[in-house]
């Protein structure tokens, strides 16, 4: 049965007065309740509560026939954002009660109880069509049954494998461990049921805060429907208003909070493999690194260096000086991650700590009969802690003591935690295992694994991140996860699992890693060379270059993999990957900028390009179905690879509006350069000099060895002189690259880099504007700064690309500087250096260069 049909024929048997028929039926029995926040509504043998908790954010939670709303708990969203509510000013009339706030509108219609949601502009965010809810005869589940706009888009949902647009498709969200997975291959290992819509020029967010197994349908079964079920578990979602897709971003950042800021470190380039078999293998890799100039921060330690793949254990034969090994790495400025998945071996009577202390205090999960629940993985038998209980946590995060503090590991991986279990088709636990909830915020009682299963890997690595904070409280927890839930970002960085060494895995996981971000989870990688399978050398190098360009760039392979370090298949490869390594390194400053944005107000690092261009349309859709390939680096950078890498085939770049840089030259984009230009509807004009309203396209055919990324116009990015770690002081000065262009504007922040000094002011963010004036000079304003930290560097070297000035001069609050032609790695400019101080900078004379 389809579309309409059977929504009725579901209306009807839910709606105990029977199905709508025009102009027939009187408005049932129903109650109205307004506080100062919220609109109650009981009708139609539903209870329906919508809370303003700001302006911009509605709660909407619904109760079947009960009369009374589940437990107010949640692991996502903060108690502090469930708390909060605004003034909402009621609006019932004849056919409809409901509250507009100043950025949304609610109605409730009194005859159908159907709840939509429009912006303050009128625009229909979210329609109920029919019912608000419908229920299985059952009460356990239920499905909301949304309007899907004409232009609707849908965008978000966390590792989901395929083009970012989530239209005409349908997703199930259930952790689940997926080796070598392929594209349109659903689930995955992440349940982030959040994403972003869009309809008429407005972007909107919605949550389904509901961890049972839950589905989205995005017009796929019906495409007239935006369909949202799940098994069980409350009816409980939050919508948020943007207007933009940064809004939202923001907006589910307040709700479930922004991403745990990470050391700087973990922005360096890393090298991981399963596995490194020795402590001699590993230290090779390391040496190997340094001996080829390769700029890295960390190298990774898989399951290889345990005891019988034993967590919280080190084997003596294969590393047997451990400590003076990580040691040793420090002294590099290598620092040392190492994986401890979950499950302790069931190992009694040997001596095998994590297992005698976990059972002398009760700490596994039980199965049906009250058993420990005993599976096998890595370590062969093993049990699974019940990090739904707060003690279980922190006893979990007591067993890092001697690794974080005595050891020195920088970084501990959480992988498997799904939870993955080896020998069963679901490949994980059986859905009756028993966890118990004791918890502050929740009503202690006990739950079945279907509830709890895709909670349990956030759960995981929050004990890991609590327990690291908890031993060591000045410094940023790294806690790498493979599973999660919506507000897992609080507590971890991911990445995106078992991908494969394919074209297919290196394009796809640009979108991919996108949705993550959009998910809350900015710091997410992909494997560079893809796990599973063999890579080719020139996949690889590709996957070096776009990876340079994403949060978290860690090279890893299966066990069976060839070798993906970045000197494999010879020299003229390993040229390339160090030049794009080099490359990140000298980006440091504007990268880490981009990560303090990230976990301060929650809008990712890499982004659509509809997050920075939300009015620019093609074809009336957001820019990214048109060019899914090409992403964003921050707001001043766009990233283009080719959407078949593996063909040398030239391709369409599409840039927005306004004027462009080619990142590695510094050159402007020239009319002549941009083929054709697309007009806001998708029209194909041709190009006019300094037109600035229109994208437009280019044709580009990049050799092995070039990635094309683009730079906006207007944008200030400060970049480094090259270190071969982030522990390593850089050289010189501060470059602030400017490239001319309407809204100039820039800034970048330091710290200490590890610590949470930041808190109390102890960093340093310096802003920077500049002008076109009308004589063709430009200036610069340095400042406001805020913070009391003091940086590395002690002066700037400013450098203007795009401009020539064969007499240029320059001064700095009144001084006379010299202005010279440098040549950089990213093209020549004019450059002046000035002390790392507030102030203006005028240069005079400045001309286009043509
Ligand atoms: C899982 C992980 C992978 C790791 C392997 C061995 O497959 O996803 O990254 O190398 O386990 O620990």
């Amino acid at each position: 049965m389809h579309g309409q049909s059977r929504l009725l024929a579901l209306l009807a048997a839910f709606m105990p007065w029977g199905p709508v028929h025009a102009g027939s039926p009187q408005p049932p029995a129903s109650t109205v309740t307004h506080t100062q926040a919220s609109v109650e509504w009981q009708g139609n043998g539903l209870l329906l509560e919508v809370t303003a908790l700001r302006d911009d954010i509605v709660r909407i939670r619904i109760a079947p026939n009960s009369g009374h709303l589940p437990e107010d708990a949640s692991w996502a969203v903060l108690p502090t954002a469930r708390q909060a509510h605004v003034c909402a000013t009621p609006t019932d009339d004849a056919h409809a009660v409901g509250f507009a706030t100043r950025s949304l509108k609610i109605s409730i219609n009194r005859l159908t109880s159907a709840l939509s949601i429009t912006d303050d502009k009128g625009t229909p965010l979210l329609t109920d069509r029919g019912a608000p809810a419908l229920l299985p005869s059952d009460r356990h589940g239920f499905t909301l049954i949304k309007t899907l706009p004409d232009d609707g888009h849908f965008f978000g949902l966390g590792d989901k494998f395929g083009p970012l647009d989530r239209l005409g498709k349908s997703y199930a969200m259930w952790n689940t461990d997926s080796y070598g997975y392929r594209e349109g291959q659903d689930p995955l290992y992440k349940d982030i049921p959040f994403f972003i819509g869009y309809t008429h020029h407005a972007y909107y967010g919605v949550f389904v805060d509901n961890t049972w197994r839950t589905f989205f349908d995005f017009g796929h079964e019906d495409p007239s429907a935006l369909q949202i079920k799940a098994e069980d578990g409350p009816i409980d979602y939050y919508v948020m208003a943007g207007p933009d897709a940064k809004s939202v971003e923001q907006q589910y950042a307040w709700l479930t909070g922004p991403p745990a800021m990470q050391p700087e470190w973990m922005l360096g380039f890393q090298q991981s493999r399963w596995g490194y078999p020795t402590e001699t293998a590993l230290r090779d890799i390391g040496a190997h690194l340094r001996a080829d100039h390769v700029p890295t921060d960390a190298v990774w330690m898989d399951i290889d260096y345990q005891d019988r793949f034993r967590p919280f254990t080190v084997d003596p034969a294969t590393f047997a000086h451990f400590h003076q090994m990580i040691a040793d790495f420090a002294k590099t400025g290598i620092h040392t991650v190492a994986i401890t998945d979950l499950h302790i071996a069931d190992a009694p009577h040997q001596g095998y700590a994590p297992y005698d202390s976990g059972m002398a205090q009760d700490r596994f999960v039980k199965d049906a009969s009250g058993r420990p629940y005993i599976a096998p993985v890595w370590p062969g038998p093993s049990l699974f802690p019940d990090f739904t209980q707060a003690a279980t946590r922190a006893w979990w995060g007591q067993l890092y003591r001697h690794f974080a503090l005595e050891d020195g590991i920088a970084g501990f991986w959480n992988d498997m935690d799904e939870p993955a279990v080896f020998d069963t088709p679901t490949k994980t636990m059986p859905l009756n295992t028993v966890h118990r909830i004791d918890e502050p915020g929740f009503v202690p009682r006990t739950a079945s694994h279907r509830e709890i299963h895709n909670i349990y890997g956030m759960q995981n690595h929050r004990a890991t991140y609590e327990g690291l904070l908890a031993l060591k409280p000045d410094a940023r927890p790294v806690v790498m996860t493979r599973a999660s839930y919506a507000g897992g970002q609080r507590y971890g960085v991911t990445w995106t699992g078992d991908n494969a060494s394919t074209w297919n895995h290196l394009a796809l996981s640009v979108p991919m890693l996108e949705s993550l971000g959009l998910g809350g989870f900015t710091f997410s990688g992909a494997d560079i060379g893809g796990f599973a399978g063999v890579t080719s050398p020139d996949l690889l190098t590709r996957w070096y270059e776009i990876a340079m360009f994403t949060p978290i760039a860690r090279s890893h392979a299966d066990k069976d993999s060839g070798p993906q370090e970045p000197w494999a298949d010879g020299r003229m490869h390993e040229d390339i990957r160090r030049h794009f390594i080099e490359t990140r390194y000298r980006l440091l400053p504007y990268n880490y900028t981009l990560a303090e944005e990230a976990s301060r107000t929650g809008i990712p690092m890499m982004r659509p390009l509809f997050m920075e261009f939300p009015d620019t349309l093609i074809h009336k859709a957001p820019m990214d179905l048109a060019s899914g390939n090409e992403f964003m680096w921050g707001a001043a950078l766009l990233v283009a690879p080719s959407p078949a890498p593996e063909s040398p085939a030239p391709y369409r770049v599409t840039l927005p509006p306004g004027q462009w840089y080619d990142y590695w030259t510094g050159q402007p984009v020239t009319t002549a350069q941009a083929l054709v230009l697309k007009g806001a509807a998708g029209s194909i004009a041709r190009a006019e000099e300094g037109d600035t309203n229109t994208a437009h396209e280019l044709k580009v055919a990049p050799r092995l060895d070039q990635l094309p990324v683009y730079v906006r116009g207007g944008s200030i990015i400060p970049q480094q002189p090259l270190v071969q770690s982030t522990m390593q002081t850089p050289g010189g000065p501060l470059t602030l690259h400017v490239y001319p262009g309407g809204n100039c504007q820039g800034s970048v922040y330091a710290d200490d880099g590890q610590s949470f000094d930041f808190r109390k002011q102890a960093y340093n963010r310096v802003r920077f504007r500049c002008q076109i004036d009308q004589k063709g000079g430009l200036s610069l304003t340095v400042g406001p700064t805020e913070g009391t930290f003091q940086p590395w560097w002690h002066a700037y070297a400013v450098v203007i690309h795009g401009r020539n000035a064969p007499h240029a001069q320059a001064t700095f609050n009144g001084t006379t500087l010299p202005v010279s032609v440098a040549d950089t790695p990213i093209g020549h400019g004019l450059m002046v250096t000035i002390p790392a101080t507030e102030g203006s900078l005028q240069v005079n004379q400045p001309i286009p260069e043509k």
